[in-house]
């Protein structure tokens, strides 16, 4: 199945050239009952709007505890984090959302869609509570972005009588809802098989290609490491640039 073409938008103003997010000397430690777990240790990065970056490591490295971070879900304990230039610490919950829901698409290992909900009710539902003050009609949009990832929204199907690569596009559609700059996706091919999984990279490709959206992919599978244009590979909480 190939994806239809995305459509072409430009960069925005506010953030071109500048890093959408920045960490320097991030550390993040989980104090659990009697013992400590050093997830982050003092990580350094930015990523600017349009990059497409694979990160990889082991088991237990810190890559979903660093894509927490930048996807406004956790705070640091130490360093500097900056998204689009503000700290997120610094704001209320109410702030933190917004930012977060203005701006990040999650694509997750498991999709975490509503089984018993259709392709398009998916897409639309985390949207609805702000329904009123939407400048687009949701479910045109929702059937649009379902046509993007190479789906047919007129075959509106639930997402339990859906393939685990076709519930995978549902959740990248569902991540493109409200036009984020950035797509944070956790091992979004982890279930897939080997050609079902490509068909997944490729559609990342595409959104950043042709949408401009910056892509942060957490991948396992060495073969998607030269897809971006950047690649990092963490090790015990160490972050380190390949390429
Ligand atoms: N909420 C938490 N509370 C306590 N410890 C945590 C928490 N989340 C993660 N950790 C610990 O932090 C370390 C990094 O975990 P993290 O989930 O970031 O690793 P990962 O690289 O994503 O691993 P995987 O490839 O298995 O998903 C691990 O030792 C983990 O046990
Ligand atoms: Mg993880």
């Amino acid at each position: 199945m190939t994806s239809a073409p995305l459509s072409v938008s430009e960069p925005i103003p506010e953030t071109a050239g500048h890093p959408l997010i920045r960490l320097e000397e991030v550390t993040k430690t989980y104090f659990m009952r009697g013992y400590v777990v050093k997830a982050l240790k003092k990580v350094s990065m930015e990523i600017l709007p349009e990059d497409f970056i694979t990160i990889s490591g082991p088991s237990g490295s810190g890559k979903s505890t660093l894509l927490n971070i930048m996807g406004l879900l956790t705070d640091p304990n130490a360093g500097i984090f900056e998204f689009k230039g503000q700290e997120p610490v610094t704001l209320s919950d109410n702030e933190r959302t917004d930012l977060r829901r203005n701006n990040i698409g999650f694509v997750f290992q498991m999709h975490r869609l509503f089984p018993n909900l259709t392709a398009v009710e998916n897409l639309a539902i985390p949207l609805i509570p702000y329904m009123k003050g939407l400048e687009f009609n949701l479910i045109d949009k929702a059937r649009e972005l379902l046509n993007k990832v190479g789906l047919d929204p007129n075959k509106d199907r639930r997402a339990f009588e859906m393939s685990g690569g076709e519930q995978q596009r549902v959740a990248i559609a569902r991540a493109l809802i409200n036009d984020p700059c950035i797509i944070l996706a956790d091992e979004p091919t982890g279930n897939l098989d080997e050609v079902t999984s490509d068909g997944i990279i490729e559609i990342f490709k595409s959104i950043n290609e042709s949408m401009h959206t910056s892509i942060v992919l957490v991948t396992h599978n060495s073969k998607f490491f030269p897809i971006g244009n950047k690649t990092y590979h963490m090790e015990n909480g160490v972050i380190s640039q390949l390429r």
